[in-house]
């Protein structure tokens, strides 16, 4: 079954929302939302998300899923602010727990923060399937960009968060804490072991060397055949001696701080102190 899927941009980020439907009927969802930030002043605001609200509202869809490929480093999520709009439930990968139990620590969120993925609706596991509409979702865990990555099938597109990226530019950083190379690989053995002609929606892009423009969407055939770091039958070995050398020569993302302290709480600031003020932390010589 076709899905159709529609990507917003966020320039500011470099990330792509989706918003997946069922063609039969109003059903859809949301993958990815992003909630603008500004670090410098503390303010968030909410055009990103308003934008996908109003297209969702504008072609009359009911939203039933608001789902997380993983824990963003590089923005926060919008999840609570669309669920209050538009109802729907949050779910994410079931091994968030390993994901809360790592940043739990480095930002000292004491007892008060659950490690148990209770923040989120749903927890998903390898294998799982759910339904948006008539259309279904079926759930790969596919870690190595961190421990709790997903990807999700659905229909015959494949939404593979931060595992590949557009087929010029390769694949996603392994070296947040809990990440693998030779993780990484295997689970992109995973995504290619889908139909060739399944198509691959990135979370991410950030153009490629001789490329214009931003995109996207590719296929498992493109991925196979053209991926600069896994295609034509790169090894394993190579992969993650590429991979662990340019990682080391990486800056931290921009907003890394504050968006793993809000997105590991499901998109929730953390609570606010007793003047009512809301803090985020920043730990330091700590990432
Ligand atoms: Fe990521």
């Amino acid at each position: 079954m076709q899905a159709t899927v529609q990507g917003f941009f966020d320039e500011a980020t470099n990330t792509v929302t989706y918003v997946v439907r069922d063609p039969e009927s109003t059903a859809c969802a949301i993958i990815d939302s992003v909630l603008d930030f500004d670090y410098a002043s503390g303010h968030t605001d909410t055009r990103s998300a308003d934008q996908v609200i109003a297209f969702i509202e504008g072609q009359g869809l009911d939203l039933q899923w608001i789902l997380e490929t993983h824990v963003h480093a590089d923005h926060l999520s919008a999840a609570p602010y669309i669920q209050e709009r538009l109802g729907g439930k949050i779910g994410i990968g079931d091994r968030i727990t390993v994901v809360q139990d790592t940043f739990g620590k480095i930002f000292n969120e004491g007892t008060r923060f659950q490690r148990d993925g209770s923040q989120f609706d749903r927890l998903f596991r390898e294998g799982d399937s759910f339904h948006i509409g008539q259309l279904r979702g079926d759930v790969l865990h596919t870690p190595g960009h961190t421990p709790a990555c997903l990807t999700y099938v659905i229909g015959d597109a494949a939404f593979v968060g931060d595992t590949l990226f557009m087929p010029d530019f390769g694949t996603a950083r392994c070296d947040f804490p809990g990440g693998s190379a030779e993780t990484l690989f295997d689970s992109v053995q995973k995504i290619m072991a889908l139909p060739d002609e399944t198509r691959i929606f990135v979370c991410h892009d950030y153009k490629a060397p001789g490329r214009d423009d931003y995109a996207w969407e590719t296929t498992v055939g493109a991925q196979k055949a053209l991926n600069v770091h896994v295609g034509a039958g790169k090894s394993r070995a190579d992969f993650v001696a590429m991979r662990e050398g340019r990682d080391a020569t990486l800056a931290m993302p921009r907003l890394i701080i504050p968006s793993l302290q809000v997105n590991m709480r499901a998109g929730q600031m953390p609570e606010p102190d007793d003047s009512g003020t809301t803090y985020l932390k920043v730990p330091i010589n700590r990432l």
